[in-house]
C-alpha cells in the first residue's frame, strides 16, 4: 500500500471513530478493505481509496469504518465485573432507588450485544425484586453492521461456547437451524442503538450505570478524555462507570476515583 494511501485510512479512521490503528490493523486493512473492494468493483487498493477518498459518500465511508473496527466480545468478558454488577452495584441501587424504582445502564460499545444481553440475564435472576421497576439497557455502537447482528439476537455455536453457562444458554436461547437465539424476556430488557462515542451524549440523559468496556482502550488520550468527560455528564452523582481490565480514569482525568468495589469500577470523584 502506498504511504500517502495508509496515512489516509488512519486519518479517517482516527478523526470518525476515535480508534487509532495498531500496527497490526494496519497490516490487516487490505484484507478488511476486499469485500468491499468486491462491492465497489475495484481491483486495486489504490483504486479502492481514492474511491473512498473522491466520492463523499458517508455511507461508503462508514462501511470504511466499520470493516476496521475491533468486534472482539464474549458473554460475560472477564467475569468479575459482571459479579460486583451482581453482588454490589444491583444492591446498592435497588436500595437506593426506592422511590423513582427506575435503573437504566448504558453499554457503550457493545459490539455484537454479549455485553449487554450478559447484564440483561443477571437483571431476569433479579426480577422477583424489581417488580414494578422500570430497568432497561441501552446498548450503543458506532458499528451499524455489528448493530444489526447484536438486534438479531442470534448467536452461533462458538459464539455461545465462549462466557455463556451452559444453564444459561438451556435457559435463554432457543436453537434454531444453527444458531442460537436469545428470548425476547431477556432481549427486551435492551434496546440497541447507533451512537459515535465521540459525540456529545448529553441528550442521553441520567444513568444509573455506564459499561465502557475495551473501547477507549484503542482512542488517544485526548479522545480517552472527551469520552470520559462525556460519561460524567450523563451519570448520575452516585452511579458508576466500568471500564475494561486495561483500561483507567488516572492520568486522563479527575473526575473520577477508584470505588471501593474493583479496581476497574469508578465513582464521580467528590471535587467533580
Ligand atoms: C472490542 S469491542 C468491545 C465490546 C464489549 N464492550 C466488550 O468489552 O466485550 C469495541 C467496540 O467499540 C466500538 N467502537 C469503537 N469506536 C467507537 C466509537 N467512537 N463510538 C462507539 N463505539 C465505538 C467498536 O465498533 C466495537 O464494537
Amino acid at each position: 500500500m502506498r504511504d500517502q494511501d495508509i496515512e489516509y485510512v488512519i486519518n479517517l479512521i482516527r478523526d470518525n471513530s476515535g480508534v487509532v490503528l495498531t500496527k497490526e490493523k494496519i497490516y490487516l486493512i487490505e484484507t478488511r478493505f476486499y469485500p468491499l473492494m468486491v462491492k465497489y468493483k475495484k481491483n486495486k487498493i489504490h483504486e479502492f481509496i481514492d474511491f473512498v477518498r473522491t466520492s463523499g459518500n458517508d455511507a461508503l465511508k462508514r462501511e470504511v469504518i466499520d470493516s476496521l473496527m475491533t468486534n472482539e466480545t464474549m458473554f460475560f468478558r472477564n467475569s468479575k465485573p459482571f459479579e460486583d454488577f451482581k453482588d454490589k452495584i444491583l444492591p446498592y441501587l435497588l436500595e437506593q432507588r426506592q422511590n423513582t424504582k427506575k435503573i437504566r445502564i448504558w453499554c457503550a460499545g457493545c459490539s455484537s450485544g454479549q455485553e449487554p444481553y450478559s447484564l440483561a440475564m443477571i437483571l431476569h435472576e433479579h426480577k422477583h425484586l424489581m417488580q414494578g421497576w422500570n430497568v432497561s439497557i441501552v446498548a450503543t455502537d458506532i458499528s451499524h453492521g455489528i448493530l444489526e447482528k447484536a438486534k438479531s439476537g442470534k448467536f452461533t455455536q462458538f459464539e455461545v461456547q465462549r462466557g455463556l453457562p451452559i444453564t444459561s444458554l438451556v435457559k435463554y436461547f432457543d436453537k434454531s437451524d444453527n444458531n442460537w437465539v436469545i428470548k425476547d424476556e431477556i432481549k427486551d430488557y435492551v434496546t440497541f442503538q447507533y451512537f459515535n462515542l465521540l459525540d456529545d451524549p448529553v441528550l442521553f440523559g441520567g444513568f444509573d450505570i455506564v459499561f465502557c468496556r475495551n473501547v477507549i482502550i484503542y482512542f488517544s488520550l485526548e479522545d480517552k478524555k472527551r469520552v470520559l468527560e462525556g460519561f460524567k455528564k450523563v451519570l448520575k452523582s452516585d452511579g458508576f462507570l466500568i471500564l475494561g481490565g486495561s483500561e483507567t480514569t488516572l492520568g486522563i482525568t479527575e473526575s473520577f476515583s477508584h470505588s471501593d468495589i474493583t479496581r476497574n469500577i469508578y465513582v464521580m470523584a467528590k471535587s467533580a
